[in-house]
């Protein structure tokens, strides 16, 4: 996004972690990509544990480009003339001094902690006490916390250290383009917004669904659950988006003062509008205690308690080994009166649909008459998949956007720290009660219990192809 005050570019890339995961799978595509753009411009150095050299590093580099996303000679050649190699153990001062001396004349560093969160206090303190915190940036991965609590406490360790504007905290949904839509279309579009409100739209749902396990990530997932994974960041700040009021455009942080607004409207969270699943053969998988109570899926009824939404039920849902992979929102809106037609099918078409993944799309539902004599109507689609682009250039990977905006200090994408205790301000309360487990099959949409919560919708909608 086009911040409104120009801050300084970052002068150096500093990246934890680098033999690490996130790295190889997210960080050097990202990097490459970039390169291949021409905004690397600055030093890289990948920070890793003990024992790694550059020349390691480098090779993990080509092999991590080269399966995620391919090679791309010259953009990868830049990426490894920048890239730089620290390694050490990060409770070791001596790290830190090396760090120090290889970023040399480097005056605005970002550091971008791709580590556990239990490493981050120490590694801050490291950073600071060897010299490597002034005008610096950091970056830091969700989960920001497992509740309130603790994710003011990581909180206070970063603020020791670092002033708001200079930390980033990566939800990497906020950086990609099928979610930038949803505000884009919205407030560029005079048409939408005069009836996105209680008096037009009869409920909201929003399914992420994955038809995919926890992929060997047992031990992570049975200590995080569906809802400290992707809902308390990824579809709560899709909520937001959905839910916000126009955010004035002549400051910098109005979209973020926004979201929080919205949040913080948003009724905490009861057993009786939540119902958990988990699905059969979870107990199985390498890293979950036998007896785990850990969901796997999760569908919530939320209520946003502001003038525009009073009374409007949102239905967020997601789950692992769904029937498939998408992620889609639907605004339903009222039905017409039916005094006209009256064939008209109650909750067919009268809708606005964003796809948000695995493709980008925007879909306005209607009902038009069927061709022939009789006055009765089909559903139709007037979609636009992909954005449109016609061949136009390749999309930005939420990673590359993500960092780029940290690189040049843009904070909107990045979750403010009042934005994530006010989305575990909602559902602090069911994250700590002991509500029921519903087991579903692997490839279904999730325990039939969940039906309860729009039986008065008229179900949920499934995404279709
Ligand atoms: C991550 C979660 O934050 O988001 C994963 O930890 C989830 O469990 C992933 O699969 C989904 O993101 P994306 O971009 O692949 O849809």
């Amino acid at each position: 996004m086009q911040s409104k005050h120009i801050k300084p570019r970052s002068d150096a890339l500093v990246f934890f972690g680098a033999a690490g995961d996130l790295a190889y799978k997210k960080i050097f595509p990202a990097l490459q990509a970039m390169a291949c753009r021409g905004g690397m411009d600055f030093p890289v150095i990948g920070v890793a544990r003990s024992g790694t050299d550059l020349n390691q590093l480098l090779a993990r580099a080509k092999a991590s480009v080269t399966e995620y996303g391919g090679l791309d000679p010259a953009g990868f050649q830049v990426l490894a003339s920048r890239l730089r190699c620290v390694s050490g153990d990060y409770g070791d001062p001596s790290t830190f001094e090396k760090l120090k001396a290889e970023l040399g004349t480097a005056r605005r560093p970002v550091h971008y902690l791709a580590i556990p969160p239990s490493l981050f206090a120490n590694v801050v303190s490291q950073l600071h006490r060897s010299g490597c915190t002034q005008n610096a940036r950091v970056v830091i991965e969700k989960p920001f916390g497992r509740d309130l609590e603790s994710a003011r406490e990581l909180n206070r360790v970063l603020r020791e250290v670092f002033p708001e504007e200079d930390i980033f905290r990566i939800d990497h949904y906020l950086g990609k383009e099928a979610v930038q839509n949803i505000l884009y279309f919205r407030f560029a579009n005079a048409f939408l917004e005069p009836i996105l409100n209680r008096h037009y739209v009869e409920n909201v749902q929003i399914t992420m669904a994955e038809n995919f396990g926890i992929k060997g990530r047992g031990k992570f997932y049975d200590e995080t659950g569906i809802i400290r994974d992707v809902i308390q960041n990824h579809l709560l700040q899709v909520v937001s988006y959905l839910a916000m009021e126009p955010p004035s455009s002549t400051y910098a942080e109005a979209i973020r003062d926004e979201q929080a607004k919205v949040l913080r409207t948003v009724r905490p969270m009861d057993n009786d509008n939540m119902v958990r699943g988990q699905f059969r053969g979870y107990l199985d998988e390498p890293g979950v205690a036998k007896n785990s109570f850990m969901g796997t899926y999760a569908a919530l009824r939320l209520w946003v308690d502001s003038w525009r939404w009073e009374g409007v039920p949102f239905f967020v849902r997601a789950g692992k080994s769904l029937a498939k992979t998408v992620t889609e929102v639907t605004i339903q809106f009222k039905q017409s009166p039916q005094v006209v037609f009256s064939e008209a099918t109650p909750g067919v078409g009268n809708y606005v649909r964003f796809r948000l993944s695995p493709v980008v799309a925007i879909a306005l539902g209607a009902r038009a008459k069927r061709p022939g004599e009789g006055m009765s109507g089909v559903p139709v689609e007037l979609s636009v998949v992909d954005g449109g682009r016609n061949g136009s250039a390749k999309p930005m990977d939420a990673y590359e956007r993500l960092l780029g905006d940290a690189i040049a200090g843009d904070t909107t994408l990045f979750a403010r720290q009042d934005v994530v205790d006010a989305a575990w301000a909602i559902v602090d309360p069911v994250i700590h009660s002991h509500s029921s487990l519903y087991p579903y099959e692997p490839g279904t949409w999730g325990p039939a219990e969940a039906d309860r919560l729009v039986s008065g919708v008229g179900g949920w909608k499934n995404p279709v192809d």
